[in-house]
């Protein structure tokens, strides 16, 4: 769990956010970049600056204490891909990610979310069984599928007893 001291923030990336994604994308490891972007990949400021501009998507940014500590994207066709700044890993982030990014596909209509991850992912498998996607493997792949139901289109569900 986050520290409770913690300040955490998420927040739809605008395009002056291109320097908080080339930041973190700069910080990861060249297996994360892998687990990312399933072959190796030199990730440059060109493609932090269409994260943020790319009418075909919606990117999330997470600061902890102002830092840049992950990013979500949700591409239109219901695929979605994220990662975290390794010092900030299992203590939450990926899952304020994950739920930040089913709302929004909720908001937008969508019908179901869908990722791919290499079967070694563990971080990732994990991540999606907690939020109830069905997983598949296909060989070294795993395909992790969420039907949203349909009636929740246009609006974010909140119960209240009152
Ligand atoms: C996958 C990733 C985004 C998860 O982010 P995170 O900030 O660690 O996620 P959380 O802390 O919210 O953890 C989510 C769940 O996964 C579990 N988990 C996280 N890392 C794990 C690991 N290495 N092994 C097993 N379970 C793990 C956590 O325990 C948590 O479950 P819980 O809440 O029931 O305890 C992160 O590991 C990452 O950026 N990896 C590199 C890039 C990548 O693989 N992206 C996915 C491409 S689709």
């Amino acid at each position: 769990m986050e520290c409770q001291r913690d300040n955490i923030e998420i927040r739809e990336a605008t395009e002056n956010d291109w320097m908080l994604i080339y930041e973190l994308y700069s910080s990861l490891t060249t297996e994360d970049l892998y687990l990312r972007f399933f072959h190796f990949y030199k990730f440059s400021k060109n493609d932090a600056i269409k994260m943020t501009t790319g009418k075909d998507h919606v990117t999330f940014v997470v600061l902890v204490n102002g830092k840049i500590a992950g990013e979500g994207t949700l591409h239109l066709s219901g695929e979605l891909s994220l990662v975290t700044r390794a010092e900030f890993r299992r203590m939450g982030i990926g899952s304020i990610i994950m739920k930040k990014i089913i709302e929004r596909a909720k908001e937008l209509g969508l019908r179901r979310l869908i990722f791919y991850t290499l079967l070694e992912n563990a971080a990732m498998i994990a991540l999606g069984r907690k939020f109830g996607f069905k997983l598949e493997e296909d060989e070294d792949t795993v395909i992790g599928v969420l039907d949203l139901d349909a009636k929740t289109k246009g609006r974010v569900i909140e119960t209240s007893s009152q």
